[in-house]
């Protein structure tokens, strides 16, 4: 019996998943297919109890649903319940598990792409969303010395930093260039806010000027498209080693995929898939 997988948000638009995840179940000789399942909000409860059927191996979650499809799962691993956010689900003979990967992913690419180290860091975050918080914990796990977290709504940043385990010496601050301009220097920064991706309001924009990116750091951009965002155009400026978010998208893909599947994904199947795709965007 062909299995069925898929992910599930609203609207999904030009998600790479079902792309490179199908690729990776071909090239294992799994007999699966990956879809696209855009939900609305009020037809998420249905959506994930159709997951229970024993033809589906599980689903991915993301935007905006990372949150609310919690309270329909049966278990949830370590990760996902201290984030309180789920992107991927498994059903184990009708038991729905919820899995943070995204945790997984993000740590992965910062230290097999960039070999980069976070212990006793000094670390400048940008966003306080879903996408911040997996971050944040997972360089909180990895014993940063510091995170400030900078956000448009300082509140929400507010809220991250009391969210995140006890010893993980982090500060809020707004995202502007005064309040940051006084931080610093940071041995790493991330981007996690929507700023530079292609096709949203704020595309062509930078959340951080080169002015104010040290010459030695890492910047770490987790948008994906384009390749070469605005502030990872200033960190070069700067003279800043850079990554970008393609390579945290992947690893949490095959997370996932060894999740559902027992097999260790195939990665670089999966980044030829995605790289074909966005260049045929
Ligand atoms: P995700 O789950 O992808 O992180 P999200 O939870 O909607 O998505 O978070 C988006 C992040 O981008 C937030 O930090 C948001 O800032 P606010 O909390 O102030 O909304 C940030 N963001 C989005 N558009 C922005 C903009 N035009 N300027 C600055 N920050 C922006």
């Amino acid at each position: 019996m062909t299995k069925l997988l898929g992910i599930i948000g609203y609207p999904l638009g030009h998600s790479l998943s079902p792309v490179f995840q199908q690729a990776a179940l071909d090239h294992a000789g799994i007999d699966a297919r990956y879809e696209a399942w855009p939900t609305p909000p009020d037809q998420v409860p249905q959506r994930v109890r159709s997951l229970r059927e024993p033809d589906v191996l599980g689903a991915n979650v993301t935007v905006p649903h990372k949150e609310a499809v919690l309270s329909h799962l049966d278990r949830l691993a370590d990760m996902a319940r201290r984030i309180g956010a789920v992107n991927t689900i498994v059903n184990r003979n009708g038991a729905l598990e919820g899995h943070n990967t995204d945790v997984a992913g993000f740590m992965r690419a910062l230290r097999e792409d960039a070999g980069f180290d976070p212990r006793g860091k000094r670390v400048l975050l940008l966003g306080a969303g879903g996408a911040a918080k997996a971050a944040a914990f997972g360089l909180a796990d990895a014993g940063v010395a510091w995170l400030a977290i900078a956000n448009r709504t300082v509140e929400r940043a507010r809220e991250l930093v009391a969210s995140l385990p006890e010893g993980a010496s982090s500060r809020a601050l707004p995202l502007d260039h005064g309040a940051l301009a006084t931080d610093g220097p940071w041995d790493l920064i991330v981007n996690t806010t929507t700023l530079g991706m292609a096709g949203s309001a704020a595309a062509g924009e930078t959340p951080l000027e080169a002015s104010l990116i040290p010459g030695g750091a890492l910047v770490y951009d987790i948008v994906y498209n384009p390749e070469a965002t605005p502030l990872l155009a200033a960190a070069r400026k700067a003279g800043a080693r850079t990554l970008g978010g393609l390579p945290m998208l992947i690893y949490q893909g095959a997370e996932a995929f060894r999740l559902w599947t027992g097999v260790e994904a195939p990665v670089g199947v999966m980044f030829e898939a995605a790289r074909k795709a966005l260049r045929g965007q």
